[in-house]
This record gives structure tokens, sequence and C-alpha cells, in this order.
């Protein structure tokens, strides 16, 4: 949100809506009244802070990131709690019980995404994975997705993709003079998403994904006011939103014709547009899919995958450089495993238990989808409160991870706690969500996990690492980022020395 507002003339747009809330002062003064709950026998709404008539309490989310200011406001209003950002109904949750009652309880009801703008457009009418609503074709697609595209054994097919791009970035990484790590991250992520998805690297493609990434900011203006279309025409953003479709869809179509000329007969060599293309050959879908589902869900893995998997890698490193303790057993660990070699493969990651730990906190601590969008399909009761028909549910994944009712210590850095754990990526453990849960869980997990500790334990066995400038682990800046994702708000620079062949 915080970046849709700066893209406009700020003042002017807060005075515009001021006036036009004292305008509506006295209107929404009556229909606020609650007369007609005492006499329903409905449950009653959630409860919330105080709220302007028209911005509702949009005004409570500038300043921090958002997740952040939720969790702020969960603390004092309670886990179930009702906004109004703009003219839309934000009921968010914050608690293990709350979640349980919306993920597992009412799932059917609570499984819809918000509807926004760019999800409409850019993914061509949300016919693909991630944001079409709750229904048949979702689960179809969802199902395509988990079996066909991003199954265990499709994701180990990726191994040589993994391991090139890793090893690329290791015998191109500067050393001895500061690196800028989170973007050698967010290339290497996106790069093995591009080969997975699409094979070869296609110029122009990131560019737009990229752009794509930056307007998913779950509460743009457009989306919180979607009846006053002249906010639209002012901010441009739906011709803006046309204007990066148009240019994805002229790349895609290169991408589909490439694909189409040469016709992988092997299985295990295709990409996943290999694979949804046979799949739509075929034919044997109960709902026919077409181009424009392929590219939607195509653009999926973009959008799921990229920021995701880079992000969660940046606040590793970041991590492990504030706690050097941390970043020394994790290396002993890599080290005595690896005994010897240089490179790290698939197989060898399974014997780095400490490493997949120092993933799970990192995952706890910064996790990189901090609010799960979900949309309620009808009203439905949650701790006895009523969460209304089309409002949308917001899941504080962040501030439950954070929360000191389930963590020991909560805000620090401290994989050990989750030696012996049962806790898993599944979304079994409510307070534990980075993936999300239920039927709408992240059907990427074990394709970003597969990346992210191969990457991470490379670096660990190849190089020593160390904070620019003499600065000290303490002080090395953790800010946020606003934005869906919630990545580092500055750069990570390191300056790494090799260790190459690795120490026995
Ligand atoms: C560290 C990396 C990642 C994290 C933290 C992450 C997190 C999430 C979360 C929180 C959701 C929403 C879940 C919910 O509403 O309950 C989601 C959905 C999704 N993710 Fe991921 N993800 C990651 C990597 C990936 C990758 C690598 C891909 C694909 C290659 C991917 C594809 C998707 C898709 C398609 C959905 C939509 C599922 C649906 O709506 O049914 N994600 N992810
Ligand atoms: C969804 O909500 C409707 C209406 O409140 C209710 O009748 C139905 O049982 C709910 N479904 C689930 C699975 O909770
Ligand atoms: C470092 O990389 C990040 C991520 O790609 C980028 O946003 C930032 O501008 C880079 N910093 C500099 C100084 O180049």
């Amino acid at each position: 949100m915080e970046m849709e507002l700066q893209a406009l003339p700020q003042p002017l747009l807060l005075a515009f809506f001021f006036l036009l809330a004292l305008k509506f002062l006295l209107k929404s003064r009556r229909s606020d009244s609650n007369l007609s709950q005492v006499l329903s026998p409905e449950p009653p709404l959630p409860p919330g802070p105080w709220r302007l008539p028209l911005v509702g309490h949009l005004h409570h989310l500038v300043g921090k990131p958002t997740h952040c200011l939720l969790g702020d406001l969960a603390a004092v209003h309670g886990p179930v709690m009702l906004l109004k950002v703009g003219q839309v109904d934000v009921v968010v949750v914050s608690s293990r019980a709350a979640a349980e009652a919306v993920i597992k309880t009412h799932d059917v009801n609570c499984s819809n995404r918000p509807d926004v703008a760019v999800a409409r457009i850019v993914a061509y009418d949300c016919t693909d994975i991630a944001f079409s609503s709750y229904g048949p074709f979702w689960r179809q697609m969802k199902k395509v997705c988990i079996v066909e595209m991003l199954s265990a054994r499709r994701v180990k097919s990726f191994a040589a993709v993994r391991e090139r791009n890793i090893l690329d970035l290791m015998t191109n990484m500067p050393t001895g003079s500061p690196v800028n790590i989170s973007e050698k991250l967010m290339t290497l992520s996106s790069n093995i998403i591009t080969e997975s998805s699409v094979g070869k690297k296609y110029d122009g493609f990131l560019p737009v994904v990229r752009e794509v990434t930056k307007t998913i900011t779950g509460f743009s203006i457009v989306d919180s006011f979607p009846s006053w279309k002249f906010l639209d025409v002012l901010t441009g953003t739906t011709s803006r939103f046309w204007r990066i479709r148009r240019r994805l869809d002229k790349i895609m179509n290169e991408i589909i014709k490439l694909h189409q000329a040469e016709k992988k007969s092997n299985p295990a060599e295709e990409d996943l547009m290999d694979v949804l293309l046979r799949i739509k050959e075929q034919g044997d879908l109960e709902i026919p899919i077409t181009f424009d589902n392929i590219k939607a869900c195509i653009l999926d893995m973009f959008l799921g995958g990229t920021d995701t998997t880079a992000t969660t890698l940046e606040w590793a490193m970041s991590e492990l450089m504030r706690n050097p303790e941390v970043m020394k057993k994790a290396q002993i660990e890599v080290r005595e495993t690896l005994k010897g070699k240089a490179r790290v493969e698939d197989g060898d990651v399974e014997k780095l238990s400490y490493l997949k730990m120092v993933i799970k906190e990192t995952l706890r601590l910064h996790t990189p989808i901090p609010l799960l969008p979900r949309a309620a399909k009808q009203s439905c009761e949650v701790m006895g409160f009523k969460i209304p028909e089309g409002s949308r549910v917001v899941i504080n994944a962040w501030a439950m991870g954070r929360d000191p009712a389930y963590w020991e210590d909560p805000e620090s850095f401290w994989p050990e706690r989750f030696a012996g754990s049962e806790t898993d990526y599944k979304g079994t453990y409510l307070e534990y969500v980075p993936f999300g849960s239920g039927r709408r869980i992240c059907p990427g997990y074990q394709f970003a996990m597969a990346t992210m500790e191969l990457a991470l334990a490379q670096m660990l066995l190849c190089f020593d690492w160390e904070l620019p400038g003499g600065m000290r682990p303490e002080e090395l800046n953790m800010e946020e980022k606003f934005g869906a994702t919630a990545s580092r708000k500055l750069a990570l620079w390191l300056i790494a020395t090799p260790r190459f062949p690795p120490p026995a």
C-alpha cells in the first residue's frame, strides 16, 4: 500500500480524503448504530480500532510495514479484528485458535483470494492457481500444480538446474570486496525459477515480472475503493496493468511458439511450460485449459517463487551475520558433512539438520509472505464473531510466528528451538505457517526448500563471510521494506573470503 500511496501527490490526496470524511461524518454515525445487532441473534462483528468515516482504518496503516501495524492493533483489539480499509471489510486473524477456525473449520468459506485489480488483468482474469476463486477450476489447476508441476519428483528433475546456477554464483562471486548479496540471491532465485518454468533465459521477461511483483501490495488505493472509478483514472492503475499484460503476453506467446517447435521426447527433461502444453494437448482434463490459463499458471511460478525464495536466503544470511555462533555451528556442520567435497549436491542436504533449522527459524522470524491473503465467500462465525460475506480475511502469519504465547524468547534468532520439534511446513501447527495452510497452502514449498537449502549450504561451504567496513554484527540494519513480500529494506552487502577447497 505504501508504494501505491507514495506514487501519488500525498498531501493533496490526504486533504481530499479528510474533507470527504468530514462530509460523511454524520451519515456514518447513524449507520454505525448497532441496535440491529442487539435485537438479532446474529453474532456481533469483530471489534476494531477507532475509524474515520469513508477512509475507515486506512490511516492506521501508515508508518510501519502493514503486518507490524496489524500485529500492534491485534495486541489491543484481540485475535479477530475488523478493519475497514477504504470501502473494504478486512478481518484480521492473529491467533492459533482464530486461524484454526478460518483455515480448518471454515476452510471452504474462507478459501477465496481477495479481488485485486492486478490479478484480474495480469493473471488473465484470475484464471491461474493463486488468484482463482475457490471452485472446480481452481481445484483442477491446484491438482495439476501439485501432481504435475511441483511434485517431489518434478522438483528432483530440476536438480541440475539448481546445481548449475548455484555453481555459477559461486564461481562468479567477487572476493575480498563488498558484494551486493541481495542482488546475487535475487538473480539466483529468478534464474532457477525461469529455467525450470520455461527453459532458457528470455530477455525482457524479468523486468515485467518484477513490475507485477511490485504492484501486488495487498492494499492498493484502487483495490480499497473499488466503486470509485475516478481513482483509477487519477492513478492510471488499470492502464499500467494492461501495459504490463501486453508486454508479458508477447513474451509468453514467443515462449509457447518455441516450446511447440521443439517438443521434448523425454518427460524427465520437460520444463513446466512443456508440462502444461502436454496436458493441454492430451485433453483429458474435466475443464479444458486455454493458452491464457497456461500463461497465468506460469506467471504464478514467478510471482510465487522468486521474491519469496530470495528474501528467505537474504534474511538467513543476515541472521547468520548477526549471530556469529550460529554461523559457526552451521559452517562446521556443512564442512564436516561434506568432508573435502567442494560441491553440495541435492542428496547431501538431507544430512544437514542444523542448516535446516536455520532456514526454519528464518521463515519464522522473517515470514516472507507475512499476511496470508484470503477472502470469505460466505459469511461464517469465528470465535463468536461474524465474518461478513465477501470480506477480506488476512491471517497474520508473521505476528503468530513472534507471539510469546507460543514461542520462547520469540524475538531471538535461535534455530535450536526446532531441535526435536514436530513443527513442519505443511501448516499443521497454525502458529507456524510460512507456506500457509489448508486448501490454499503453497504448492511450491518443496521447490523452494530445495533451492534454499542447496544455496545456503554451498555459500557456507565455499566462503567465509564478513560485514563490510568493520561493521559489528549488532550494527547490521534489519529493517523491512513495505510490500507483499517482507524483504530487507537495505540491501545486504558482504565480503566473501574463499575456502576452496573447504577445510577438512
Ligand atoms: C520461501 C518460499 C515461499 C514461500 C514462503 C511461499 C509462501 C506462500 C504462501 C504463504 C502462500 C499462500 C498460502 C495460503 O493462502 O494459505 C503461497 C501460495 C502459493 N505459492 Fe508459494 N511460497 C514460496 C515459494 C513458492 C514457489 C517456489 C512456488 C512455485 C514455483 C510457489 C507457488 C505458489 C502458488 C502457485 C501459490 C497459490 C496456491 C493457491 O492459491 O492454491 N511458491 N505461497
Ligand atoms: C459456509 O457458510 C454457510 C453459511 O453461513 C454455512 O451454511 C456453511 O455450513 C459453511 N460451510 C462451511 C464448510 O463452514
Ligand atoms: C543491491 O541489490 C538490490 C536487489 O537487487 C537492489 O535493489 C539495490 O539497488 C542494489 N544496490 C546497489 C547499491 O546497487
